[in-house]
């Protein structure tokens, strides 16, 4: 069978709702799996959420709910806002799911069976906000930072997986393949690591302190520690165990942020490599929303709710802004100032005024049809066809492959600013009035129209809404994506729908209510 492509997001805790830390990976999972679609691959975008864990336990009993009423009633909000921000995934995992309980026992067992796991005695910092042991080397200025929320000394039997005999191996594994890891500060952090000895890794908790949990299929007095349970969703979606395994393992790209880089990194890799499993062929991490110098996060109280922005500009607006702005190697600070300069800049002026101007003037010159393009070869026609090729590379070759949106995005903007200011050059306003230029004016709207289909084919991953807007003005059913047909989408004389704008501006005094 052959391998289709497979992108995967964190698995999140359900302690709470999702905020945009969790819609951004999750969208920008969902742009590579549309983009990928769209060229006519086969895919599988899985997400879904992390259930189990004393968290999830202490959440529910709060609320005085069974912990799997409260899970119920999370999942519920996470897949309202994957909807209404038209997250299209395959799969939306729960590890509360029998299919994924039977895989984690499955590896579990194996492991057991060849001697990958011990038991014993073990003293150390827990994160309850993590669900981690912590070692005094992430310390920052001799005080655990932040995210870490109260860190506290606990000892206590455990089982133990033997993690530090595959370090050389993942060193080695590391080095081999640059490309392995992304970003290359990502890569360089996991190579300093293990540059010191790594320990082994704790991964069960007692049953009787967390009932909340997957019990070990050869010691029941203990539950599964929540990072071993989570890190095999990614295999337990896909059928771990069944023929259609195959046709998707290994992952394509596990799409992460830089706070769970370690789990992802060095856990997983040698968990994999433990049980004879093939790696996943890329983990790219990105970097943090942050609030002031903050990371944004419900630990610190600092979250911006997706549902805010969306009533107010759209799902499509989210999407754009979070692919232009957060970054894959540093991190990004969130002000709504920067997103109502992004809205009103980029695509109520920017974008929306070139595809309204675009098409009203085929109404208004031409009746609304298509017409042939018999003019060119002007510099200003051959400057902007030298921009288009110029970016199309750019953004199939160079961004979108790599998941390099911002740039992907700024890319796609070159090219709006430049027909922009092909239509000032070109004045179509003044041609309309000369008899003689009107071959000349046939050109100029045939290569608007046609610069406004591409445009509408290279924003389809980033905004579907918008696209299938530009198409219906278009009276396109799709938009032709393939590299040979791009130009000239539609015959002369094709007839366009009426122009509607894109992005009605919005005004910076009315303020997002958070
Ligand atoms: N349940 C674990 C992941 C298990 S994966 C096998 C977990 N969950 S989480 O709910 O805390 O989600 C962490 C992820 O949410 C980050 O890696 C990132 O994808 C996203 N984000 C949460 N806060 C974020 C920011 N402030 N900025 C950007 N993304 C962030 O960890």
């Amino acid at each position: 069978m052959a391998k289709g492509f497979y992108i995967t997001t964190p698995i999140y805790y359900v302690n709470d709702r999702p905020h945009l830390g969790h819609a951004s990976t999750t969208i920008w999972a969902d742009v590579q799996a549309r983009y990928r679609r769209q060229r006519g691959e086969k895919v599988f975008f899985l997400t879904g959420l992390d259930e189990h864990g004393l968290k999830v336990q202490q959440a529910a009993q709060k609320r005085g709910l069974s912990p799997l009423a409260h899970c119920d009633e999370m999942a519920a909000h996470f897949q309202s806002l994957w909807k209404a921000l038209n997250i299209q995934s395959d799969d939306f995992i729960r590890t509360t799911e029998p299919r994924h309980q039977k895989a984690v026992q499955a590896i579990l067992q194996k492991l057991h069976d060849a001697g990958q796991l011990y038991r014993k005695p073990y003293r150390g910092w827990y994160s309850q906000s993590a669900e981690q042991f912590v070692t005094e080397k992430e310390m920052v200025d001799g005080k655990w930072p932040s995210h870490f929320g109260e860190v506290v000394e606990i000892e206590e039997e455990n089982w133990f997986f033997r993690m530090s005999a595959h370090q050389d191996w993942l060193r080695e594994r590391l080095r081999a393949d640059p490309r392995w890891i992304r970003p290359e500060n990502r890569r360089n952090h996991l190579l300093a690591l293990l540059d010191q000895p790594i320990e082994d890794l704790c991964i069960s908790r007692p049953a009787r302190r967390l009932a909340w949990g997957i019990p070990l299929p050869f010691d029941p007095a203990y539950v599964t520690y929540v990072w071993f349970d989570a890190l095999v969703n990614y295999i337990s979606a896909p059928g771990h165990g069944e023929a259609r395994f195959e046709e998707w393992w290994p992952a394509d790209c596990h799409l992460i942020a830089k706070d769970i880089l370690v789990p992802h990194g060095i856990y997983w890799p040698t968990m994999l490599h433990a049980a004879g499993l093939e790696q996943p062929r890329r983990i790219l991490a990105h970097g943090w929303w942050l609030m002031g110098r903050d990371k944004m996060s419900k630990t610190l109280g600092n979250v911006v709710n997706p549902h805010d922005y969306l009533a107010r500009f759209g799902a499509d607006a989210f999407r754009y802004f979070i692919c232009r702005e957060l970054l894959l190697a540093n991190d990004t600070d969130f002000t709504e100032e920067r997103f109502l300069a992004r809205f009103n800049a980029d695509l109520a002026n920017d974008l929306g005024n070139l595809v309204n101007r675009a098409i009203s003037m085929v109404h208004r010159y031409r009746g609304g049809a298509v017409p042939a393009a018999k003019d060119g070869g002007t510099p200003s026609d051959e400057d902007l066809a030298r921009v288009t090729t110029e970016v199309r590379g750019e953004y199939h070759r160079d961004f979108m492959p790599e998941i390099e949106y911002g740039r992907a995005l700024e890319a796609v903007w070159r090219l709006v600013a430049r027909a922009n200011r092909y239509v000032d050059e070109n004045a179509p306003w003044k041609l309309a009035k000369d008899p003689a230029a009107s071959a000349r004016l046939d050109g100029v709207l045939a290569r608007l129209v046609e610069t406004a289909a591409l445009l509408g084919s290279l924003l389809e991953p980033f905004m579907p809404e918008t696209a299938a807007k530009i198409a219906a003005q278009l009276n396109l059913s799709g938009f032709p994506c393939s590299d040979e047909r791009w130009r000239n989408p539609v015959a002369a004389g094709h007839a366009l729908g009426r122009p509607v704008p894109l992005f009605p501006r919005v005004a910076a005094d009315r303020k997002t209510a958070s």
